[in-house]
């Protein structure tokens, strides 16, 4: 962080927080305010001697309450810039009738009451998304006494109690009593893998740090009685088993089973009942202190932001990333990365390793000064466009613009189109053209197909990304699978138009498929979930009209599923012989007068 600060290419904003964020990828504008630190930061050189005369007094936060510090102060030893903060809602005033003893102690005069925030606008060509995670709040979790009693503390507070640099000084006292405890019990997934209170999946970092302390705590007093309540202990990572099996040889006792209740004693202490899921004997224990290892969970202002740069959040509301495992650390939005536990929670390891990679890819696009952007991107026919905005709502990149008030035609930013074609397949007026994916492409590849024997062809749709590479696997893998399928490649299922549907069961086709990746991974973040929308309203055409819906199938395939594109295109196969010809020329008859 001191090298960041002292980086001459760098500008660090400490105490600021992002507005707004505009543009595309190369373009971005991005809005800051700067919160006012009524200390001149490049001035102060923390020495410390307003705070000695600061007469207010409140918990610190960086010790979690363990502590106190003054109105003015330094939020934590290391803090870059390395210069004090005033916190003004605690602030007595700049009167000096009131206070203001800090400006008389300031031989330098940093201190100035007349600061405000300010607002400043950068513009940058790539974004790395470092939001971080915060510890769970055990306080909802009663059964554990989080808020009744002194001696339970979260794993981050235990941490502070035991850091040299803590309020203690790394000795450790219980809160209560501030007597030394001879034995400590920790609670593991304290709000993690818990379908009940806090989150369901797992934090990662929560076994480990418990293994560390537990470490830490027999080095310093290697008689101290230390117990582990766990579900299972997930010590992957290099080296981490070690780890693990080091506090175990230490005398450290694992008891699998998560406690029920914990009740406080007359002198203290702590009264844990577990049932011990290896003997499913209860089991009771008393400790002098307890602590419970907290999940993380995303940070506050993720949703903020998420909205600002058109993100996604996973299930569990950190971001998602565009492609698990090929395209880890970017985002679906183009120019836009994520580094640390933004993306879900990790361990400091793989925060530096993926912020390493984020750094990387955004000085890949930054390091030519242009970018190359794919040809298939959508274009608006403006002559044909109603301004109805379709396009717009349904494009997951924000790439569409279009002023319904002033009846301009809809207009695609081509940076930032990543060119799934969903809004050309949702257009009700046919106003947008997808380059290399026209209909007239399209349509002219499905009459070729369809030419001879129609009604012996299964007609099948296939994106790019994942089924195609699966009809790919098959082949590679040399399964079998009926050689009358015809497939038609989409960048992504969102390009197969309702019409292509129809020109295919008019030509003759039996069977119609479209396939795409599986929900929740397709390549343009949810692209196939209209898709499946679009799908649904023609099926339910379909059975008005006297069409069996089954002859249109939809089937999410991966890349690796080799084996199952095989299975689909077989029953698909079966499903074809049972369309008569007379079925099929009965819905011929139907779309002819439907469609006119
Ligand atoms: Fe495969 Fe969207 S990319 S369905």
């Amino acid at each position: 962080m001191t090298d960041v600060g002292r980086h001459p290419r760098i500008k660090l904003y400490s105490m600021s927080e992002v507005a707004d964020v505009k543009g595309y990828v190369g373009n971005f504008e991005v809005k800051i305010i700067k919160k006012a630190r009524y200390v001149d930061e490049k001035e102060c050189t923390a020495c410390g001697d307003c705070a000695t005369v600061c007469p207010v007094v409140r918990p610190d936060e960086f010790n979690h309450g363990l502590s106190s510090r003054k109105a003015i102060y330094s939020p934590f030893p290391q803090a870059v810039p390395s210069a004090y903060v005033v916190n003004t809602s605690e602030c007595l005033g700049h009167n000096p009738v009131v206070c203001a003893k800090c400006v008389e102690a300031c031989d330098k005069g940093c201190i100035n009451f007349h600061m405000s925030d300010k607002e400043i606008t950068e513009k940058v060509g790539s974004i790395i998304v470092a939001t971080g995670m915060e510890p769970y709040d055990p306080t909802e979790m009663d059964e554990y006494g989080y808020t009744r009693f002194e001696n339970v503390l979260t794993s981050i507070e235990f941490e502070r109690l035991i850091n040299a640099g803590g309020p203690t000084r790394g000795n450790l006292i219980r809160p209560k009593d501030r007597k030394h405890p001879s034995s400590i019990g920790f609670i593991q997934c304290v709000g993690s893998r818990s379908a009940r209170k806090g989150h369901s999946y797992c934090s990662n970092v929560c076994c480990m740090n418990t293994i560390k302390s537990t470490l830490v705590l027999k080095e310093h007093a290697p008689n101290i009685d230390l117990k582990v309540f766990y579900i299972d202990i997930r010590a992957f990572g290099k080296g981490f088993e070690d780890l693990y099996k080091r506090s175990r040889r230490l005398g450290v006792h694992y008891v699998r089973g998560l406690p029920g209740n914990v009740e406080e004693l007359p002198d203290g202490s702590l009264k844990v009942a577990v049932e011990n899921a290896a003997t499913g004997e209860l089991e009771f224990y008393v400790f002098d202190m307890l602590v419970l290892a907290v999940g993380v969970q995303p940070s506050r202002g993720t949703r903020r932001l998420q909205e600002m740069l058109g993100l996604q959040l996973n299930s569990d509301g950190f971001y998602l990333e565009a492609h698990p495992k090929l395209l880890p650390v970017d985002a679906a939005t183009r120019g836009v990365f994520y580094a640390g536990c933004s993306e879900g929670p990790k361990d400091i390891k793989e925060t530096v390793t993926q912020a390493s990679a984020a750094a990387v890819r955004a000085i890949r696009l930054m390091h030519k000064g242009e970018i190359l952007t794919e040809p298939i991107t959508a274009e608006v026919v403006a002559e044909d466009c109603k301004f109805c905005g379709m396009c717009a709502e349904v494009c997951s990149y924000n790439a569409i613009t279009v002023d319904k008030k002033k009846k301009t035609p809809a207009m695609v930013n081509t940076a930032a189109c990543a060119g799934c074609g969903t809004c050309a397949a949702e257009c009700p007026f046919d106003a947008i053209s997808m380059n290399h994916f026209t209909d007239g492409q399209i349509v002219t590849q499905i009459d070729q197909m369809l030419e001879l024997d129609s009604q012996e062809k299964i007609l099948a749709f296939a994106c790019n990304w994942c089924s195609y590479a699966g009809a790919d696997y098959a082949g590679v893998s040399r399964l079998q699978y009926p050689p009358n399928v015809r497939l038609i490649r989409t960048m992504c299922s969102g390009r197969v138009d309702e019409s292509f549907i129809w020109h295919g069961l008019n030509k003759g086709a039996p069977i119609v498929l479209v396939s795409g990746c599986h929900i929740g991974d397709c390549h343009y973040i949810d692209a196939n979930r209209w898709t499946e929308k679009r799908v649904e309203k023609i099926r339910k055409k379909m059975e008005k009209w006297g069409i069996r819906p089954e002859r249109l199938q939809l089937e999410w395939i991966s890349a690796a599923e080799g084996m199952r594109f095989s299975k689909t295109m077989q029953q698909l196969e079966k499903m074809r012989r049972e369309v008569t010809p007379k079925e099929i020329s009965e819905t011929i008859e139907i779309l002819k007068e439907k469609l006119q």
